[in-house]
């Protein structure tokens, strides 16, 4: 018996078992009943995680389109798959059934068609959160080509390195983005980012806030005339089950973005199966889950996991704070959200307005609660539970990373137990386990170890987008055979995880991973500036903010000048999200002898924990530390 519902801690038990001991068997089986494929696989998986080469159903056939959308579309026409909610709340919402969903994308495919995109062509995708966006996604799927979209906060030099890295041939992008009562020129930021571009684009433009862009002749075309006249029929393409479904870019401990590849067969049996179990989705729920489709939570979460289900998922334009700090609670209660997925920086800034916002608001909808993207802290949680879920709903702490494509670990409506504060136990199929400052296996429970996975899932990323050698270097050769995650965790005696943070130098803000290389890289092109070190601190909302400890090379008179132009160049290069909260100008970093920036201790000096920076004797220049520390930004 390998049901797809595990609705009881007894068929997880089982489930689990057998996903360990015949993992072939288990996800053969369950791939087969439940998905669409053109052709089956000639093996389920196979792999060598020390070349990291990994396949899951090898050689099968399918298009993940056909089984988020055609299936349904011919069973149960008339449900909503997409609830569009604009920012402005007096604004017409839109909803999308299965069968008009399935019509609009492959519209959008055939005109994709026109402008030239064929099979494995990247597509460049740099919109609000608009139906346009999931039309855009999903038509990539339907004909083959490999999307990659790029979150439109990201500044035009983000978006031009992403553009390049992947080659994309096309980039669909608006006029412009409603952001509570601000509104973005995003096709600016596309025209800024060609200029820089060394690859050809063609862009498709899509009409949102209807402000006047500019158009360039034979390279700008305008989505409204296209679409008129267009076929609402398209075949969907066969893919390959480790063909790329798309490209997702992720901060790297050096300054080039990673592009992680997600292939079709894998990923969408994976998301599938975890969005039925982990939020307990049952027919004719509704389920909202708050995150940007330009991040992998929209992507597994809004779109691919509920999608392939057959749910209704909704998509929201603007931001937690417009018209004002109730949006969210209005949204629940308007639509009668079941299943409310967000991050807990959100949580925190919603607390922290009191909760005189929820009062006129019916929440008892809510069945399930969840939180992505980063630790979630005691009182955050509490007050999820009491005030948003009245003590009455299960709150999944859900642990994955854009690299896992899926969730790994997380509590399960009556089928793991959430625990305050833990992530829990990993899902079916997933084998954790952590690792010592040796790399020996830590048995023991009560400990504190580096989050590794021993054994592939099937949506763990194939590769970083041209260049292999980079993700055997980043995932798997830290341990051998096995998937290091970057993550430390905490397990107690009844096997469960709770997750402490990162171990490398990649710092969460706001639920937004931020590699200090790429901001540092930012920095130093600074005229005046000689060098710099980012270090993360905690702050009650963000989670994390970030420090920069800068050199100058010449002694400047106008230092507020200097901050400023470090945070519009940050601003410029990467975008508003990695802006830094302090900065303090140094004479020089702590380094080794080696020349090693010692981030440890400014890491400690940045939190103001500097009782116990260790022996700091053996640095190359000890006498900075003392002034870094007299010199503190509270
Ligand atoms: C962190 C987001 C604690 C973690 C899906 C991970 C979490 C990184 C949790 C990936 C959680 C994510 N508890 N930490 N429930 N979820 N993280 O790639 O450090 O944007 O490695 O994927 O976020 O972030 P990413």
């Amino acid at each position: 018996m390998n049901d797809f519902h595990i609705n009881s801690t007894k068929k997880y038990n089982n489930s689990y078992k057998k996903s360990v001991e015949s993992p072939e068997a288990f996800w053969g089986e369950l791939a087969s009943k439940n998905f669409i494929w053109k052709e089956k696989w000639s093996k389920v998986v196979d792999f060598d995680f020390n070349k990291a080469k990994i396949s899951w159903f090898k050689n099968a056939k399918l298009n993940i389109t056909v089984n988020c959308l055609d299936r349904h579309a011919e069973s149960d026409p008339n449900k909503t798959a997409i609830i569009f909610e604009p920012n402005n709340p007096d604004e017409k919402n839109k909803s999308y059934t299965y069968s008009e969903l399935l019509k609009e994308v492959c519209k959008m495919a055939n005109v994709l068609k026109k402008l030239g995109v064929k099979k494995g062509d990247r597509v460049c995708i740099y919109l609000p959160m608009i139906p346009e966006l999931a039309f855009s996604v999903l038509a990539c799927a339907r004909i083959g080509a490999i999307h990659s979209v790029v979150f439109a906060g990201f500044s035009s030099n983000a978006l031009a390195t992403r553009i390049d890295d992947c080659e994309s041939t096309l980039i669909i992008t608006s006029d412009g983005s409603f952001r509570g009562d601000k509104t973005l020129n995003l096709k600016k930021i596309v025209d800024d980012a060609l200029k820089i571009c060394k690859t050809d684009q063609r862009v498709l433009l899509v009409k949102r806030t209807n402000e006047s862009v500019n158009l360039v002749e034979k390279r700008d075309f305008l989505l409204d005339n296209l679409i008129i006249n267009i076929e609402d029929t398209c075949e969907a393409e066969i893919m390959d089950a480790e063909d790329p479904l798309f490209i997702l870019y992720t901060s790297g401990s050096t300054g080039k973005p990673k592009g992680m590849v997600h292939s079709c067969g894998g990923y969408m049996v994976y998301t599938s199966y975890t969005f039925k179990n982990i939020f307990q989705y049952e027919e004719n729920d509704i389920y909202w889950c708050t995150a940007d489709i330009g991040w992998i939570t929209g992507h597994s979460y809004i779109l691919y996991g509920p999608l392939s289900n057959g749910a209704t998922t909704i998509m929201f334009e603007g931001v937690p704070s417009y018209p004002d700090f109730s949006r969210f609670w209005q949204i629940v209660d308007k639509y009668k959200v079941n299943q409310f997925y967000t991050a807990p920086t959100a949580i925190r800034a919603l607390a922290k307005q009191g909760v005189r916002f929820l009062e006129n608001n019916n929440l008892s909808s809510l069945k399930v609660l969840g939180t992505v993207g980063e630790p979630i802290n005691e009182e955050a949680w509490q007050w999820y539970n009491i005030h948003v879920g009245k003590d009455k709903c299960p709150i999944v702490d859900t642990w994955w990373q854009t690299e896992t494509g899926g969730i790994l670990i997380s509590s399960s409506p009556k089928v793991v137990p959430d625990k305050p504060t833990w992530a829990t136990k990993p899902f079916i199929g997933v084998q954790p386990i952590l690792i010592d400052e040796n790399g020996n296996e830590l048995d023991k429970a009560n400990v504190v170890g580096k989050l590794c996975i021993k054994y592939p899932w099937p949506s763990i990323a194939r590769t970083i987008w041209g260049n292999h050698q980079r993700y055997v270097d980043t995932y798997f050769s830290a341990f051998e055979n096995m998937y290091f995650t970057g993550d430390g965790a905490f397990k107690d005696e009844d096997g469960n995880f709770r997750i402490t943070g990162r171990v490398d130098d990649v710092i969460i803000v706001s639920g937004h991973n931020l590699g200090t290389a790429p901001i540092e890289d930012a920095i130093n092109e600074h005229d005046n500036i000689a060098e710099s070190a980012i270090v993360g601190f905690p702050h009650e909302i963000k989670g994390n903010a970030l420090y920069g400890f800068v050199t100058l090379k010449s002694k400047s008179e106008n230092i507020t000048k200097i901050k400023n132009e470090i945070n519009s160049l940050i601003s410029k290069k990467i975008g508003p999200i990695a802006k830094l909260d302090k900065i303090q100008i140094t004479t020089g970093l702590p380094k080794t002898r080696s020349g090693k920036i010692m981030r440890r201790i400014l890491r400690k000096i940045a939190s103001n924990q500097t009782e116990n920076l260790g022996d700091i004797s053996t640095l190359l220049n000890p006498d900075v530390v003392q002034e870094i520390i007299n010199n503190y930004q509270k």
